[in-house]
């Protein structure tokens, strides 16, 4: 089973995704009295005239993740026009400290998978409140960061998305490191194909389009959804899927005592295996950027 908590924009179209795949059953939380509820309904009579056998819920009633496998976290608020995610650190602390707590005692079992931001940091937190191990609490950012890296570059070269194979780690903010040098159009290096300065344009206009989307639609939802849906199949189906994502460091890429966006392996028992890459100069400098804008965030929580 799948818990999600929080049924607001972007758990509810996590959920769309996750019970279209027919991936398993579903049960929705939220605090607001009949939303979960009623994106069960909605939900499930989409998936009755697409023939889905998946059971959706729906429920303001924690008690009702029970032994799920998966628990996803979009609980909280959500940035508005001109906040940066960190701007959301204090509030969404609690929220989401609370929330976590409710799930180690409700799904002792489950994969974490930490949505709501400041990301990096509320992975902190939902790791230290259901005080499971850290290969059992995941963040998901650098799926939606490629996912956004692809779109500029398929519009700046004129290729399918399909062709794209590309990757983007760091802190889930302002401090992403969408990694040029390990990035391929069907095999050919991007780096043959563009120079400095054209790659540099491409991240930066990838590092600004969530704040585009927020400014024009109120909220980033469609591609949140996707790349929750992703992650919750990794784990479901045990498939060992190679992705970017927030998980603990223990002396990787020079790092301690947080975690951070680095590709990993995701299958059923969570965090399978992290892979270390060689970073240039300019790449590590970025990343250790946003390992010190994570410290600060964890610093400036208050007492779980
Ligand atoms: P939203 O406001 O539409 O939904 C949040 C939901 O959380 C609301 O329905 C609210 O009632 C619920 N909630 C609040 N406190 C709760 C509690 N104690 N227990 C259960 N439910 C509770 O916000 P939206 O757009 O769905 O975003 C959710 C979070 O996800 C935000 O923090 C946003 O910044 C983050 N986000 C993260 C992304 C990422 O890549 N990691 C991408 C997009 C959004």
């Amino acid at each position: 089973m799948i818990g999600f908590v929080g049924a607001g924009r972007v758990g509810a179209q996590a959920a769309l995704e996750v019970a279209s795949l027919g991936v398993d059953d579903l049960i929705l939380v939220d605090i607001v009295p009949g939303l979960a509820e009623g994106e069960a309904l909605d939900i499930s009579h989409k998936l009755s005239e697409a023939g889905v056998d998946v059971s959706v819920t729906g429920s303001s009633d924690y008690s009702s993740i029970a032994g799920a496998d998966v628990v996803v976290i979009t609980a909280g608020l959500a940035r508005k026009p001109g906040m940066t995610r960190m701007d959301l650190l204090g509030k969404n602390a609690g929220i989401v400290a609370s929330v976590a707590k409710e799930v180690g005692k409700y799904a002792p079992d489950a994969v974490a998978i930490t949505v709501t931001n400041p990301m990096d940091v509320m992975n902190y937190v939902v790791q230290k409140a259901t005080g499971f191990p850290a290969a059992r609490v995941v963040g998901m950012g650098g799926v939606l960061d490629l996912s956004r890296f692809k779109h500029v570059l398929s519009l700046r070269l004129g290729v399918s998305r399909s062709s794209i194979m590309a990757l983007v780690i760091g802190e889930h903010g302002e401090n992403m490191v969408p990694l040029a040098r390990y990035t391929s159009i069907g095999g050919v290096p991007l780096t043959s194909i563009l120079d400095g300065k054209q790659i540099e344009e491409t991240i930066q206009s990838t590092r600004q389009v969530a704040i585009d989307v927020i400014s024009k639609k109120g909220a980033t939802v469609d591609a949140p959804g996707n790349a929750i849906a992703r992650m919750v199949k990794a784990v479901a189906w045990d498939r060992h899927d190679v992705l970017p994502a927030s998980t603990f460091l223990d002396g990787q890429y020079g790092v301690s005592g947080l975690g951070i966006g680095v590709p990993l392996m995701l299958g059923a028992k969570g965090v399978e295996k992290v892979y270390e890459l060689a970073l240039d100069e300019g790449e590590r400098v970025q990343f250790m950027k946003g390992v010190e804008t994570i410290r600060e965030g964890i610093a400036a929580l208050p007492p779980l």
